[in-house]
């Protein structure tokens, strides 16, 4: 691990005061980088930025003015904004579509992929003149596979397919667009679910063929690579970082997981 890859540049992580963001921002302030929290949770925000030796702005990322407001106000305080990580999602409790109201529908979708989008466009409209940049955003392992969340799967796949298009929008510009995929990490919304009986811990790591959660360090370090110069030839992807999830999935088929040898 390099502990200059940012180098002190800059990184914008938005939903970066809990779980995985939170995370990935301290990875990404030991490896360098000069990590900008935003978060529409302010207080949270201001502990970490503290705690991380990182700054904090209070931002919903649903709010297209405010956004360009922020990267406006911290491009001209500490500088250009080099690295974006459009982190910031909700999760959704299952429920069949016809019991999804519409509302929460749309709630998800804001900010899973509108905010995301509106996030992106804020960095690469920056990062685009100036030749150099690099975006991940924080996709799902639902984006690839069927859930019963009838909103927060199709987000997942969108923002991932999003990056994608941006990638290809703005790679002659010198700037790289990448998704993470995590499995499950035991972040507070998922640890609220299984200790309320929603999410069954043992359902959630049996389709791994490691056997187990993830770490939310694990997809922070997903994120630096994809944002470091080691990645400098990767744009477009979609990096799935989930203790094996997707390949293991399909082996419920043919009676569950190979035991261990
Ligand atoms: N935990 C998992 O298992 C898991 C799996 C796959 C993908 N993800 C994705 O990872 C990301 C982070 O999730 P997490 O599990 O760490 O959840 P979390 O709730 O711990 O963190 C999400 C953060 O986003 C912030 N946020 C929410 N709405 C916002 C808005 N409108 N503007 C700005 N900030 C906002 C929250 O305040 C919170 O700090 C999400 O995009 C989620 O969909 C999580």
């Amino acid at each position: 691990m390099a502990r200059d890859e940012g180098r002190g540049r800059i990184a914008l992580v938005t939903g970066g005061a809990s779980g995985i963001g939170l995370a990935t921002a301290g990875v990404l302030a030991e490896r360098g980088w000069r990590v900008v929290i935003a978060d529409i949770n302010e207080a949270p925000a201001r502990a970490a930025a503290t705690t991380l030796g990182a700054e904090a702005l209070a931002l919903d990322v649903t709010d297209e003015q405010a956004t360009e407001a922020a990267f406006d106000d911290i491009e001209a305080r500490l500088g250009p904004v080099e690295a974006l990580v459009a982190n910031a999602g909700l999760i959704q409790p299952g429920a069949p579509p016809e019991r999804l109201p519409l509302q929460e529908f749309d709630r998800v979708i804001a900010v899973n992929l509108r905010g995301a989008y509106i996030s992106c466009v804020a960095a690469g409209r920056r990062m685009a003149p100036r030749g150099r940049g690099g975006i991940v955003v924080t996709g799902s392992v639902t984006a690839s596979r069927t859930a019963p969340l009838h909103a927060y799967a199709p987000s997942k796949a969108a923002v991932v397919h999003m990056a994608a298009c941006l990638a290809a929008e703005w790679g002659r510009s010198g700037v790289r667009v990448n998704a993470v995929s995590p499995g499950y990490v035991a972040t507070p919304p998922l640890r609220a679910a299984m200790e309320r009986g929603l999410r069954d811990p043992r359902l959630l790591t049996k389709a791994a063929p490691l056997g187990r959660l993830v770490e939310p360090e694990e997809i922070g370090a997903g994120v630096a690579f994809l944002l470091s110069d080691h990645a400098s030839a990767i744009t477009g992807i979609n990096l799935p970082i989930d203790a094996g999830w997707l390949a293991g999935a399909h082996l419920t088929t043919y009676g569950g997981m190979p035991p261990a040898r």
